[in-house]
């Protein structure tokens, strides 16, 4: 184990990550993984509470998947897609058009390619359309859409962008909705409605110069869990299709069930009509998703831009230039569409949708605790997604928490003084209950 921590500091340079704070808090060296549970070279066992960064979904070597996977190295393991295809990736296509209402699926490698290309799809429609002028985005204020520098420039994280401003191009961020932020006595959703307002104010003014408006359905993610009311995704579709402005859904984090429904989009809608399902649609329909993360169960670097048929119909033509001309090298890797293909089987097979609903009901429960904590402000649940924020003044609560839970077994990584829970949905009950100990005792620990 040592040996494989020096080699990883001399050799790897860790994402995300101050490399000379490694010499304090080395990396876990996993060897494998089981389920819900990351297992290091000595044997010690980890609950992956944050499955790997918001990618599993179905546990770490899940049987299915790998077996989806194997089968597809058997046949071809790449092709490119220009020029090719491959019956992964058509019926991935076919398959995700069914479940969002939006028919045409480009492909792309991570997070943050998959809103490159939305942005640039954005623009370059308009352009087609005769309007070039209309190029400028528009995010949520603590918005993040990923830190390639398109992605880092409507990303809206201080500690990730201001570094690289010289290199970004303007964009506008508008009020967030994040619930946290409602006066006393304002509900989420009359604040959210609030929040929709500033956004109209600058639509008005502003439509002729801007292509979109990008949006975390629900769940501000990197801001730190901040969850909001699905009415302001209900008024944002309809301030779009007023001022003539795309509608792009980052669902990078918060698809493929995590927010209750298959997609958060389902949501925006009166509670009464919200049907949800295995990809049940009705709820707002976006002009571009933005896919990524558990779409591949966290298997397989992959992401995907699905949008309308007219969005589509302005590429379509004889002229090379009106079409869309972006590529990388992996797009629709086979190997990654199979694992893709395997996720949604699992999900109609096994009703996960339904029996996720009812886990996440009983894990609140488990976390009841948690949640009355004296130290615990703002506890908030979607889905499968819980946070809370900490009453602490420790500079360093965020690297002391982590290293606190890791002795206890729990592998989880706060957001500033945010800790939150986004576990694989295979994680049962017992470990739950285990997670919920674990934090209660480093909640009562004075050193965070
Ligand atoms: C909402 C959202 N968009 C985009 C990204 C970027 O994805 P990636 O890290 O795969 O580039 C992330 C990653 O956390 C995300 O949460």
């Amino acid at each position: 184990m040592d040996d494989l921590l020096n080699r990883t500091r001399a050799a790897v340079w860790h994402p995300c990550t101050q490399m000379k704070q490694l010499e304090a808090a080395p990396p876990l060296a996993i060897a494998r993984g089981e389920g819900a549970w990351l297992i290091d070279t000595d044997g010690r066992r980890y609950l992956d509470a944050i499955s790997s960064w918001w990618v599993n979904l179905f546990g770490h070597c899940n049987p299915r998947i790998n077996a989806a996977i194997i089968d597809q190295l058997g046949k071809i393991e790449h092709v490119m897609l220009a020029g090719a295809t491959h019956a992964p990736v058509v019926e991935l296509s076919e398959r995700l058009a069914a479940l969002t209402g939006l028919g045409h699926a480009f492909y792309g490698s991570d997070g943050s390619s998959a809103t490159e290309i939305a942005l640039k799809m954005s623009a370059h429609y308009w352009r087609n359309a005769g309007q070039a002028e209309k190029n400028g985005f528009v995010s949520l204020q603590n918005g993040y859409h990923g830190e390639t520098v398109g992605a880092l420039s409507v990303t809206d994280i201080p500690l990730f962008k201001d570094t690289y401003a010289p290199l970004l191009r303007h964009s506008v961020q508008v009020p967030t909705p994040d619930a946290r932020l409602a006066e006393a006595g304002e509900s989420a959703e009359a604040y959210a409605l609030r929040c929709a307002d500033a956004l109209e104010a600058h639509l008005a003014e502003h439509a002729a110069t801007t292509a979109a408006f990008i949006i975390e359905p629900l769940v501000q993610g990197a801001a730190g869990m901040a969850m909001y009311h699905p009415a302001y995704l209900t008024r944002a579709r309809e301030l779009c299709d007023q001022y003539a402005v795309h509608l792009i859904a980052d669902e990078i984090a918060v698809g493929f069930g995590r927010t209750g429904t298959m997609f958060a989009c389902e949501q925006a809608q009166p509670l009464s009509q919200r049907e949800g399902g295995e990809g049940g649609q009705p709820g707002i329909r976006p002009d571009f998703i933005c896919l990524s993360k558990g779409i591949t169960g966290g298997y397989l670097p992959l992401s995907a831009v699905l949008t309308t048929d007219e969005v589509y119909a302005a590429f379509y033509g004889d002229a090379t230039s009106k079409g869309f001309l972006h590529s990388h090298s992996y797009t629709g890797n086979p190997l990654a569409c199979r694992a893709a293909l395997a996720v949604l089987d699992i999900f109609e097979s096994d009703g996960v949708i339904a029996a996720n609903r009812e886990k996440s009901a009983q894990f609140t429960k488990t976390l009841g605790e948690v949640a009355a904590h004296p130290r615990v402000r703002h506890f908030r649940q979607c889905g499968m997604i819980w946070a809370f924020d900490v009453a602490s003044s420790a500079p360093d609560f965020a690297a002391r928490f982590h290293q606190m839970a890791l002795a206890q077994g729990v592998f989880i990584r706060p957001v500033g003084n945010t800790v939150y829970v986004m576990p694989p949905y295979v994680t049962c009950a017992d470990d739950m209950r285990g997670l919920a100990q674990a934090l209660l005792i480093c909640l009562n620990h004075a050193a965070v």
